[in-house]
């Protein structure tokens, strides 16, 4: 019997990187996924199509996560679609990264709007759905943890966020049997920050694995987190980032 038979979980930014990942290692431990895009339809089709050859229930949503009433939508449209909702991962990420006067506050409110307010605003959606047993997982950086290159205040103080975040309502929905926990990745290879790019060898020199993670082991990381013998497990964050900030 697979860990995740019969659940329903919604992956934000499930259609590239580290969410299609674990959008499908999810479907592969038996879920039923749903996934949100921003703009490359195509990939969230893709991803769709790899889970159902899977033989799980998979669709795909339009929803940017800079939009709280369409990060609302995607949570209640997944429910909705497989009649649940058990597990929600909030991956959606915006990435800017400048020196501190470069730094817009456009740049500012979108960050914080991707990164912090959508986690924020699909947890509460998912709470309409979520019962005993749920799981809230968000995706961080372990630049929340290290930062080793000038250029990230922006991006670290809006992962930084997701630690008040998780530890506070890990403690907040215990008592009803949901969990919410944090994984921090570190440099891993998507489009995003391909491990072929130009600051690879110096990150590689940080971690004590030397290479980049594959967003499949991030994904372990989730799936482990979405199990229900992970219950005992709430409030806290998961470094997968070969070493890098030990
Ligand atoms: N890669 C790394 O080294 C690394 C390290 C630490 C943390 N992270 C974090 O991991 C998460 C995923 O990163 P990644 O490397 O997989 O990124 P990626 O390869 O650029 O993929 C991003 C995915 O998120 C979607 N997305 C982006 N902005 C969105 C928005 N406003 N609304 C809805 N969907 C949106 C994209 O949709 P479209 O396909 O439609 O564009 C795409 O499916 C992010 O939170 C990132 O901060 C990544």
């Amino acid at each position: 019997m697979n860990a995740l038979n019969s659940k329903v979980a919604l992956v934000t930014g499930g259609g590239r990187g580290i969410g299609a990942a674990v959008a499908l290692r999810l479907a592969q431990d038996g879920a039923d996924v749903v996934i949100t895009y921003q703009r490359d339809a195509q990939a969230a089709e893709n991803v769709v199509k790899q889970i159902v050859a899977l033989g799980r229930r998979a669709a795909a949503h339009r929803a940017d996560s800079a939009d709280p009433a369409e990060v609302v939508a995607a949570v209640d449209a997944a429910a909705a679609e497989f009649g649940r909702l058990d597990i929600l991962v909030n991956n959606a990420g915006e990435f800017r990264l400048g020196p501190i006067e470069e730094l817009t506050l456009a740049d500012f409110e979108q960050t914080v709007a991707v990164n912090v307010r959508a986690p924020f605003v699909a947890s509460q959606a998912a709470l309409r759905h979520l019962t005993s047993g749920g799981r809230i997982i968000m995706i961080g950086s372990n630049a929340a943890e290290r930062v080793v290159f000038p250029g990230f205040s922006l991006y670290s103080l809006s992962k930084t966020a997701l630690t008040g975040l998780t530890k506070a309502l890990g403690r907040e929905l215990g008592p009803r049997g949901i969990t919410v926990n944090l994984v921090h990745p570190g440099a891993t290879d998507t489009e995003l920050n391909p491990a072929d790019g130009p600051n690879a060898t110096v990150v590689n020199g940080f971690t004590a694995t030397g290479h980049y993670a594959d967003p499949a082991d991030i994904a372990a990381a989730v799936a482990f987190l979405a199990r229900a013998d992970s219950r005992y497990v709430t409030g806290t964050s998961i470094s997968v980032d070969g070493g890098f900030t030990s």
